[in-house]
This record gives C-alpha cells, structure tokens and sequence, in this order.
C-alpha cells in the first residue's frame, strides 16, 4: 500500500482509502505539515461527523499541544486579518453570517448568471480550439471559476488577471511558465488581495451610498440586513475571500477531475455527449453529481476540531485533537454505494457528501453545478474528438490531500 501522502498514493489513493475503511475507519496519522489529525473513512461517520455540533470548525479551537498551531486553515488568512469567515465559526456567529450572505449570494443571482458562464467559456475554447490540441488545466479549467466568481463579486475586467495571479499563488498552481509559487508567495498574496477587496468594498459602499451602487455580489453583501443587522467591513471581506478561496480550486478540480473521468470511460462519454446532443438537462445534472461522486475535488478540507473528548467509529478523540473527514473515501464506501469504484453516469440514490452535510454544507453548490455542466458539455460539444494527449501514468496529480486535481491535462482533438 503506497505511503499516504506520497505522489504515488496521490495518483489514486481509492485503494488505499479502502483498506482503511477496512481496518481503522477513524485512523490517526501525522499530515505532511507535521499536524497530527484523525481521518474519518466511512460513510455513516463521515455524515455524523460533519453535523455533529461537538466538532467545531473555529480552528483556535485547535489544542495548543499538538505540534501545528497556525499550520491548520488556509494559508496567510490569519496574519492578513481574514479569520471571520464561514468555514472557521459556529454558530451562533455562523447562522449570523450564513443568513446574512444568503439574502445576497442567491439561487436566482446564480441561475441570471448562466449566460455569463457559457459566454466565458466559449471565449476560453476560442482561445484554443484552432490549435488541435490544448492544457485543459491551464487554458481552461483553471481561468474560468475565477473569471466567473470576480464577475459575479463585481471585479472590474482590468483587475481581473491580478485576482487570477493572486489565486494561482494561493492555490500553490504551477505557473504557465513552470515556475512554482515562491516561498512565502501564499502569505503576500492573500495580503494583496485582501488590501485590495477592502478598497473595492470601500468604493462600492460609496457609491451604494451616493445612489449609483451596481448589482453585483458585493454591493449585494453591503446592502443585506438581518434584523436590522449588516455585515462589517471587515466581515464584507473576510466573506468575499471565502467565496473566491472556497469557490476556486474546488470548481477547477471538479471541471479537471471530471474531464479525465469522462475521457477515460468511453462508455459513459458516449452517453455524455448523448446528452448534450439531445439536450437531456437531467441526465447532464445527474452526470456532474456523478462525477463529484467518483473523482471529487475536495478530498480532506474539512478540518474540525473537538470541543470535548468523544468517540467517532469506535475511536476516542481527544478535545482539542483535528478531525479531518474523507469525503473522497466516503463517497466510494461499498456499505452506501452500490459498485463505488464504478463511474455511472445515471446513478440514481447519489447522496455524495462532495459538498459537505449539515450547517457548513456548500453555500456556492448552485455555481459550482452550472459551472460544471457548462463547461464539461461546452467542451465536449464543440470538440467532439476530444482525446487524452498522455497515458494515464504521465499524468502528475497535486500533492497535499487536502483537494485532489491535477497538475496538467494536455488533449488533442480536430481543430475547429
Ligand atoms: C463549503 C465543496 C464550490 C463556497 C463547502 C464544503 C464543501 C464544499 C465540502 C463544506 C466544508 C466543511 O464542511 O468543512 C465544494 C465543491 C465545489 C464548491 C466540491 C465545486 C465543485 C463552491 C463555490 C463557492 C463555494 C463555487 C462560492 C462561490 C463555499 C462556502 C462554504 C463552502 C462559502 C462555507 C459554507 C459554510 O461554512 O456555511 N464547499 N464547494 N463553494 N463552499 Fe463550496
């Protein structure tokens, strides 16, 4: 069995999930940053251990002993003044903060989005698709979430390609030019964006102000009110981070992941681009779930720390002890799915924990699933012959754990 955390368990790390199933459902084990935390495996745990109010998600709620304080959340959110967003609180702050941003980032503002979203991507195949072939990570998946979530926030177009550097450094992306992020690159940039979302947010406030205020997420998150109650700016901040932080990654690696699932399952692509043709909505919202299911982006970023000392699948978890759940061990555990290892694209009974459970469950699914359809059905219905340009055994998945994606995913097809 391949170490965990080692490159060869990162290409596929499902066998070696299973086995833990197996053996120690709840396992202990020293993260690559030297954290000592508990992987949740099962199903049934996982589920429980997402709503179980004992688990906090406050990470100072982190005890002292263990040898990471401060290596746990997102990198540079803290030393930036970024901590008070929704993936680090409970309630009561959390129901708060969640009503606040709800009245704002809606399901109507998500669905008026769509023509946005398909136009984006036409433009980015645009920028391909004379060429014969392509870097689906670089070209693609990864400009259009973040194109699309600074639209929706309100980013002019001219700032947009500093907020696309800023997250590539965040997310540690390989730079086009094969250069990496560089150290302490993570840090300065979460600082440059968040000196520069407190200026946006400062002149939209004005401008809601003086009456000329747009329609955009932001003056969105200005203009709700609960009770009488806003959001701080510092508030107004720290949610426009988690939204781009939250939003980014997770929708690159499900439109990558998914790709690669689709183009090595000739099968199932069939029935894919089937769909498309025939514009068979259903089977192609049913298909995304699928491939969350199967391959999905967000493989441990659950971090949760106990409040008091509890047992989980039949082990004793100390308070303060980080508790990770395994959603991408979870959503292949035989005792939930029927034939887990399998990618079938008309499953039916799919409650997949891809985007969480309980209070903290995805605020930003609704984007995440039109953003995935328009992309994987864009691509596939104006490159037909869409083909893998590699082996699978050349193909270099992204280390960390805490999301799963690739590094690259180059393609051939006709040039249209
Ligand atoms: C929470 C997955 C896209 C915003 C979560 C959680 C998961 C998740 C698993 C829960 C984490 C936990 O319980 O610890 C995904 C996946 C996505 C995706 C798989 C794409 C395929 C997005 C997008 C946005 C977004 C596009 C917004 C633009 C958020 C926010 C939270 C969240 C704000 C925190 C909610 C809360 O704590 O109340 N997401 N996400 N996500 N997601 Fe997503």
């Amino acid at each position: 069995m391949p170490e965990l955390f080692s490159w060869q368990f990162a290409a596929d790390p499902y066998p070696t999930y299973h086995r833990l199933r197996e053996r120690t459902p709840v396992h202990r084990t020293t993260l690559p940053s030297g954290v000592e935390a508990w992987l949740v495996t099962r199903y049934a745990d996982a589920r429980q251990a997402l709503a179980d109010q004992r688990l906090s998600k406050n990470p100072l709620r982190h005890s002292e002993n263990a040898h990471g304080k401060g290596k746990v959340g997102i990198p540079g959110e803290r030393s930036a003044g970024l901590m008070t967003h929704l993936l680090n609180i409970d309630p009561p702050d959390h129901t708060r903060l969640r009503r606040l941003v709800s009245k704002a980032f809606t399901p109507r503002r998500v669905a008026e989005f769509a023509p946005r979203v398909q136009q984006l991507t036409d433009r980015l195949i645009d920028g391909f698709a004379g060429r014969g072939e392509a870097d689906l990570i670089h070209e693609f998946a990864f400009p259009l979430p973040i194109y699309a979530i600074c639209d929706m926030l309100g980013v002019p177009a001219e700032d947009q390609d500093d907020f696309r550097d800023w997250a590539g450094m965040m997310i540690r992306h390989d730079l086009p030019d094969g250069r990496r992020t560089p150290r302490g690159g993570v840090a300065r940039a979460v600082k440059r964006m968040r000196a520069y979302l407190a200026e946006l947010i400062h002149r939209k406030r004005e401008a809601l102000a003086g009456d000329s205020g747009a329609d955009d997420l932001i003056s969105g998150l200005i203009r709700a009110s609960d009770h009488g109650e806003h959001l701080t700016e510092n508030e107004a901040a720290a949610m426009a981070f988690i939204l781009l932080f939250a939003g980014f990654e997770t929708t690159v690696n499900l439109i990558g992941n998914g790709a690669h699932a689709l183009l090595r399952h000739p099968a199932q692509r069939e029935l894919f681009q089937r769909a498309v043709h025939d514009g068979d909505e259903a089977l192609l919202a049913g298909a995304v779930e699928e491939l969350l299911r199967y391959d999905g982006p967000v493989e441990m970023a659950t971090w949760r720390f106990a409040t008091e000392p509890l047992t989980l699948g039949g082990a004793r978890i100390a308070e303060g002890d980080p508790v990770l759940v395994v959603l991408a061990a979870a959503d292949r555990d035989p005792a939930r799915f029927h034939d887990p290892d399998t990618l079938d694209l008309t499953r039916r009974d799919n409650q997949h924990l891809g985007y969480g459970h309980g209070i903290h469950y995805c605020l930003g699914a609704p984007l995440a699933r039109l953003e995935a359809q328009t992309a994987l059905a864009t691509l596939l219905r104006r490159l037909p012959d869409l083909r893998p340009a590699v082996e699978p055994d050349q193909l270099r998945w992204r280390g960390g754990l805490i999301m799963r994606g690739l590094r690259t995913l180059p393609v051939r097809f006709t040039p249209e």
